[in-house]
């Protein structure tokens, strides 16, 4: 089965075998079928935060379980409930058509329900987890259904329990669970998130009025249009690296060399440097290897340059080429590792 329209980035690979999950009842059938029940498994989403590096051998569980409603309401919070193969975006659309807001600084992020608590997606000053109320899987191995609270998830900065290899007797639940539903926990009254530089920006020319949150999902639609690359026109995978977190001496020491580094303080003490402004300091911005390209509008952004035509689209190989090399001039320069942020397969 051909996987390079099941990528963002369009890379062109292949799996030996594929199965659609639409529902709980695809889960037990794959697991109690003789020939594909021993197999191990790769659990795909909307394939927007992975780099294929070669044909994917364990079977491909496609997550195409579908529905959208509200859960629950109370005086304090609206509960919305997504089928983990629904796209992000029209589920955030969705929740602010019909009056449920909270998730519109995540707007846009390409992707499904289902992938958004394994990377703990975030932007703009929301991180799902503030926004997580729980969630339903299935355990392959197992085949029993659970649930997860927010606790159960270890989330941290585009990370989770879900990123983490199922090693014996460790805590990892990568392609061990694979997430049906997911409930989003929408607090009341509803208050706009509006910290992030570029939305304080963007209320400021409005005039500083209290947005609504249909203002707030345009402009942050707007800023995205801005800087990030559509993949259907550009195949990526969003920001390819972790902005990286140093003590306040380690920062102190590099400012000293290098006075305009982009740089937040963090609650727990440490201090979040922008990756992309490493990237760019180190003079990426535009450059390309082979089909690999790093975004014009953004350095963070790794791009196919060959488009979607099988004979020229980048490889997984290329992307790897390119990352390694922006790797090493940004830690030759700045003494600073940067970590990949998409799953490579
Ligand atoms: N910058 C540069 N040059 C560049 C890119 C960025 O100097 O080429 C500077 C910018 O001027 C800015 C700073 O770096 O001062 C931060 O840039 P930006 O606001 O674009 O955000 P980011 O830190 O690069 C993160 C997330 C994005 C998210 C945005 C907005 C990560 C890895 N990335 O990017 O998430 O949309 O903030 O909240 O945390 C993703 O994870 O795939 C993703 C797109």
């Amino acid at each position: 089965v051909p996987l390079q329209s099941y990528n963002t980035f369009g890379i062109v690979a292949r799996a030996h075998r594929l199965v659609r999950i639409a529902s709980e009842a695809d889960v037990h059938a794959v697991l109690a079928d003789a020939e594909l029940g021993g197999e191990a498994r790769f659990v795909l989403g909307g394939g927007s935060n992975i780099v294929l590096t070669g044909d994917v051998r364990p079977l491909v569980l496609k997550v195409e379980v579908r529905g959208i409603r509200l859960a629950e309401e109370t005086e304090r919070c609206w509960v919305v409930e997504a089928g983990a193969g629904e796209n992000w975006h029209e589920t955030v659309a969705w929740t602010i058509a019909h009056g449920y807001p909270g998730l519109e600084n995540l707007a846009l992020i390409p992707g499904t329900v289902g992938a958004s608590p394994v990377q703990n997606i975030g932007a703009y000053g929301v991180e799902l987890q503030d926004r997580f109320h729980s969630l339903d899987a299935i355990d392959l191995q197992t085949g029993q259904p659970f649930t997860l609270y927010a606790a159960q998830c270890a989330f941290g900065y585009r990370d989770s329990v879900f990123k983490h290899a199922a090693a014996p007797g460790g805590f990892g639940l990568a392609n061990r669970a694979l997430i049906l539903r997911v409930r989003f926990l929408l607090p009341k009254p509803w208050k706009p998130e509006l910290g992030y530089l570029d939305l304080a920006r963007r209320q400021a020319e409005e005039g500083g009025a209290q947005p609504t949150p249909q203002q707030v999902f345009d402009w942050v639609c707007e800023i995205r249009r801005a800087k990030l690359p559509d993949w259907r026109v550009v195949g990526n995978a969003g920001s390819f690296f972790k902005n990286p977190t140093v003590s306040p001496e380690q920062c102190a020491d590099i400012i000293a060399r290098e006075p305009r580094i982009v740089h937040y303080p963090m609650a727990d003490g440490s201090i979040k440097l922008a990756a992309g402004w490493l990237i760019d300091a180190c003079g990426w911005k535009g450059k390309s290897v082979g089909n690999a390209g790093v975004y014009e509008k953004q350095a963070l952004v790794l791009v196919n340059r060959g488009g979607s035509d099988p004979a020229h689209a980048v490889t997984g190989g290329e992307v790897m080429t390119l990352a390694k090399a922006i790797q090493t001039s940004v830690y030759e320069r700045f003494g600073i590792r940067l970590e990949p942020e998409p799953v490579v397969v």
